[in-house]
């Protein structure tokens, strides 16, 4: 959790310079935790070259300090639909909005994290970018956009950063030359694991939570992470790289008559492995994203394909890329006039796919469990499968290994106070990280009181892990479960409801200084459970609107309302 408050990290052996131009100001944007990662990072290289540097969380920044920063740094990654992340709302709206302060004296440069799979990718950090120069700011290095594999173009950007920091340190004084890190590399990691080398974890156990019947399939599994000193804390999520289905690699193989045996090359070493192999082990066949269409209209048969790019036209391009990956863009618009190991160079890495860990190591030193909800789908004529998922659902046994790395996440931590009340809102697969918490104030012997709200669609087949919550209520650790099967009676009952239901009691909770967590389905729920919980602060507070949204504002600003959302 302390990596949310803002630390100055001074450089031991910094050279006397003017203070002015050796004082650089970092601040992050992040929902999953790279960017809070790379600020770090850059922290550290920045302090190991000379510089003074203050790095913080948006939302942990004074924007009365704004104007009294002279070298700004901002590394944001992009959340859903082109929005900001969670920590970085406040500031974005202040910086967008019309209270903003002219930046004429500071020098800025924004490294932007997003994913091309999203149609506004890098949508944040391009805001930031345009706004700090329109109120006057001069570009110091220009922005980059990173993709999901960032670790590359994000040390380019540091580094240039580092040598345009250097070049007008050395501009205003006779500063000693210091040397940008020559690497990524140059850069101190915290453990020997992490998203660049991930640790192959053996599966110990992998079983279906639904019952028969279900119309769901959400698996539970167990993972060892003994022998590789992984340490996480709960609220942390876990990042699996999966396999393509070979189902689907065969059918691709078919529409381009490639030969499955031949050698191409998987990365920038110049690795090879059989075309077949590459396509399940290395390269995404799912995502059809513009960039990517953009080049592969250059090469299809079909010059149709250029349609799909109509500036004139954005809906057209979203429509189609829409439940449709590459198979399908090759049956529509093929045969592509290039050959595999062309079309592969084109493609990115399989993405890790990342999720909430259901366990807390406290509890299980060895171990770490998941709870995945297996994603099935028709669409376009065939039946879609979400790729980790269904890796996970069909093809992962017990003593296969799959690598995997922690995605810290200091945005879903208990209350440091173990005495503090939690309310915790986790329908579906959504119940993960309280799985944890709660592990963890067990082991703890924590004594603040907790209540969880749980929904799913049947009693019967998918109340996920209830013998555990019916344990923990016994035990203590938890003090109280509202329960909402939407598909057991007539009409639809959800988490909200309950809420709602017990509106009275739970503002109380708030009151007394309870943290609220949200975890799962973003688009619907969260949000749907997000206007109920204001609703509640409203009506139970006899509060106006406005004071309802303030109120919940500052409980996010004191970290007492959080969400993992997806
Ligand atoms: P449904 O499938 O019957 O619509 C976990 O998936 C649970 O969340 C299910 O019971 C699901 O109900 C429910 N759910 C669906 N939409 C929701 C929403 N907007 N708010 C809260 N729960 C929702």
């Amino acid at each position: 959790a302390s990596a949310a408050t803002p630390q100055a990290l001074n450089a031991a052996a910094a050279p006397a310079a003017p203070a002015a131009s050796k004082d650089v100001t970092i601040l992050y944007g992040s929902q999953s935790g790279n960017s809070a990662g790379f600020a770090k990072k850059s922290a550290k290289a920045l302090q190991e070259n000379g510089f003074n540097v203050t790095v913080s969380s948006m939302s942990d920044f004074k924007t009365n300090q704004l104007k009294k920063v002279q070298q700004l740094l901002i590394v944001a990654s992009t959340h859903g639909e082109g929005e900001p992340p969670d920590n970085a709302i406040s500031f974005h709206e202040f910086l967008l909005g019309k209270r903003a302060p002219r930046l004429e004296g500071m020098t800025f440069s924004v490294l932007a994290l997003g994913d091309t799979s999203y149609e506004l990718f890098c949508q944040t950090g391009k805001e930031f970018d345009a706004r700090l120069e329109e109120l006057g700011a001069t570009r110091l290095y220009d922005r980059v956009d990173c993709d999901v594999d960032f670790d590359e173009p994000a040390a380019g950007w540091l580094k240039g950063v580092i040598e345009a920091l250097n070049a007008s340190a050395s501009a205003g004084s006779a500063v000693a030359e210091a040397a940008a890190p020559s690497t990524a590399s140059g850069i101190a990691v915290e453990s020997s694991y992490s998203r660049t080398n991930p640790f192959r974890a053996e599966v110990l156990a992998n079983m279906n939570l639904n019952g028969r019947g279900s119309n769901k399939e959400t698996r539970h599994l167990e993972l060892s992470l003994e022998g590789s000193g992984i340490t996480y804390q709960p609220g942390d999520a876990l990042g699996i790289y999966p396999q393509n289905d070979p189902a689907l690699v065969d059918a691709l193989l078919e529409a381009t008559k490639w030969d499955p045996q031949a050698l191409v090359t998987v990365n920038k070493n110049g690795e090879t492995r059989a075309l077949r192999e590459a396509l399940i082990d290395y390269f995404d066949i799912t995502t059809l994203s513009k960039p990517l269409v953009e080049k592969l209209a250059q090469i299809a048969a079909n010059k149709e394909a250029f349609e799909l790019l109509d500036a004139a036209n954005r809906e057209k391009f979203k429509a189609y890329a829409h439940g449709r990956d590459l198979l399908d863009f090759i049956r529509d618009y093929g045969p592509l006039q290039a050959s595999a190991q062309d079309v592969v160079s084109l493609l990115r890495k399989i993405p890790a796919r990342l999720y909430s860990i259901a366990s807390a190591q406290s509890a299980n030193p060895d171990e770490v469990h998941l709870t995945i909800g297996a994603v099935r789908y028709e669409a376009h004529g065939r039946e879609r499968k979400g790729v980790c998922s269904i890796f996970t659902a069909e093809r992962l046994q017990p003593g296969d290994t799959v690598p995997v790395y922690i995605q810290q996440n200091a945005n879903f931590k208990l209350p440091e106070d173990p005495s503090a009340p939690i309310i915790m809102v986790g329908p579906g697969t959504g119940i993960a990280p309280f799985r944890s918490f709660m592990q963890e104030r067990e082991e703890i012997g924590a004594d603040g009181p907790s209540w969880l709200f749980f929904g799913d669609q049947h009693f019967v087949t998918d109340f996920l892990y209830q013998t555990e919550w019916q344990r923990w209520i016994k035990d203590g650790v938890l003090t109280r479960m509202d329960v909402a099967f939407s598909r057991d009676t007539e009409e639809k009952v959800y988490v909200q409801h309950r809420m709602r239901q017990h509106g009275k009691e739970l503002y109380a909770w708030l009151e007394q200084g309870a943290s609220f967590y949200i975890c799962g389905d973003e688009k619907n729920m969260a949000k749907d459970v997000h206007s109920a919980l204001l609703d509640i602060i409203e009506t139970e507070g006899g509060k106006s609107r406005e004071e309802a949204e303030n109120y919940l504002a500052s409980m996010q600003q004191s970290k007492r309302y959080q969400r993992d959302v997806y």
